[in-house]
């Protein structure tokens, strides 16, 4: 099981979460950040810290964000397991979801 980030968090990226990880295991991408669901150890850190609410554990995940399940998981589909995120710094993509969306912040 995992914590997964959905579309709140699209062109917002507060990074309080990525603070908050004890496994560095929260990656950011170009306009989202993406919980690795096998690096992953399900504390509930950072769910509370995010100022707008887009972090959900998988099975609490609002419906008309589900599909945000999936972008969290194929995001590492060619990166596989870095078993950190701080040494990767930003990386150079978004899932195609999130790629897709118009402008998200205000
Ligand atoms: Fe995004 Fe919220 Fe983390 S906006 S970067 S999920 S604190
Ligand atoms: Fe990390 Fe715990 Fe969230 S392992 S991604 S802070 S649930």
């Amino acid at each position: 099981m995992t914590y997964v980030i959905a579309q709140p968090c699209v062109d917002v990226k507060d990074r309080a979460c990525v603070e908050e990880c004890p496994v560095d295991c929260i990656y950011e991408g170009k306009r989202s950040l993406y919980i690795h669901p096998d690096e992953c150890v399900d504390c509930g850190a950072c769910e509370p810290v995010c100022p707008v609410e887009a972090i959900y554990y998988e099975d609490d995940v609002p419906e008309q964000w589900t599909d945000y399940y999936k972008a969290n998981v194929e995001f590492f589909d060619d990166l596989g397991s870095p078993g950190g995120a701080a040494k990767m710094g930003i990386i150079d993509k978004d899932h195609p979801i999130i790629a897709e969306l118009p402008p998200q912040a205000e």
